[in-house]
């Protein structure tokens, strides 16, 4: 069997341990692992190059790829497809497996399995935001690496009490990790793009928490309204500077987690075993803490909104 990977769409800390497990069993299996440099662009263009073992070790364990990726939605050009399987052809490769966050998951594998292309899609991003999994490959580190930069706050804020400190996290316009953050830091507030909210009320929780606990900690997702003027704002309203950290990029290139190191484990193996078997398409989904490749997930576009309670607590409102 012959495999090609592809990354498509923004990297996450685990992709390189996927393809460290995947080689190391395809390898011993007498299989060839592949890989496109530069996502479908790259695919398209023939950048393909052997992936082996002995080059993945020293990366497994760190954010980014190995594999450029791309952004480019070059699938949606006329021809693609027949242009697309003449490359297959005539590499002699029998399957993709996919790389990717909601953008590259909600539209490639359907189009590929239509036309006649195995594919396994593997959820990978830091922002969990793709319907069908419980968690996305990538999620659980950038969680990780947003408590290092607030366990340093914290250390500071109970030297210098009276602070403010704002911490904005990635996730675009899905609040789903600066949820799980902010709940995770046991923050005064979380901002989400998902759910309005009163500068008001956004102030007193401030001006509570300052009060109460001598510090104030308030974490916000990139999307979300205030992201670029809360800095500017509460200070106004409160008399207090806010000491803001914007984690951005190094949020998205850190290292992998152990849980993420063990999801990758589990990815590789049921995307090797699920191709094997014969499999034509699927999402690498966790239920239940269980991961599985299903065929079902390729129609489930509908991402539901962060969790209410989380939020509810988080932010005072239960
Ligand atoms: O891949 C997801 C993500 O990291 C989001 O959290 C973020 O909003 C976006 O990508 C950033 O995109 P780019 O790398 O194109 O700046």
């Amino acid at each position: 069997m012959r495999t090609v990977f592809v990354v498509s769409g923004g990297d996450a800390p685990g992709i390189n341990t996927v393809l460290g497990n995947y080689i190391r069993l395809a390898v011993q299996n007498g299989d060839t692992v592949l890989g496109a440099n530069g996502g479908f662009p790259g695919l398209l263009d023939n950048q393909i190059v052997p992936l082996t073992f002995d080059k993945i070790v020293p990366w497994t364990g760190r954010g980014g790829s190995i594999l450029a990726s791309s952004r480019d939605p070059v699938l949606n050009q006329a021809e693609a497809g027949e242009h697309l399987k003449t490359i297959l052809r005539d590499n002699a490769i029998d399957n993709i497996v996919l790389f990717g966050g909601n953008g590259t998951l909600r539209y490639i594998p359907p189009l590929l399995r239509d036309w006649g292309i195995p594919i396994i899609g593997l959820p990978t991003t830091i922002d969990n935001d793709v319907p069908g999994t419980e968690m996305t490959l990538g999620f659980d580190s950038a969680c990780n690496f947003a408590y290092h930069s607030i366990d340093g706050a914290m250390a500071t804020a109970h030297a210098l009490r009276g602070r403010i400190f704002l911490i904005e996290t990635l996730g675009g316009n899905c609040g789903n990790l600066a949820l799980a953050v902010a709940y995770g830091a046991d923050a005064h507030a979380a901002i989400l793009p998902e759910y309005p909210y009163e500068d008001l009320w956004l102030s007193e929780r401030v001006t509570n928490a300052l009060k109460n606990d001598g510090y104030a900690l308030v974490v916000i997702c990139e999307g979300a309204r205030g992201a670029r003027t809360l800095a500017d704002d509460i200070p106004k309203w409160t008399g207090t500077r806010v000491r803001d950290v914007r984690l951005g990029h190094a949020q998205r290139g850190g290292v992998a987690s152990h849980r993420d190191r063990v999801l990758a484990a589990d990815m590789a193996h049921a995307a090797y075993t699920a191709l094997k078997s014969g499999v034509q398409a699927g999402i690498a989904c966790v239920t239940n803490g269980t991961l599985t490749i299903r065929k079902d997930s390729l129609e489930q576009f509908n991402l539901p909104a962060p969790d209410r309670t989380l939020y509810n607590r988080i932010n005072g409102l239960e």
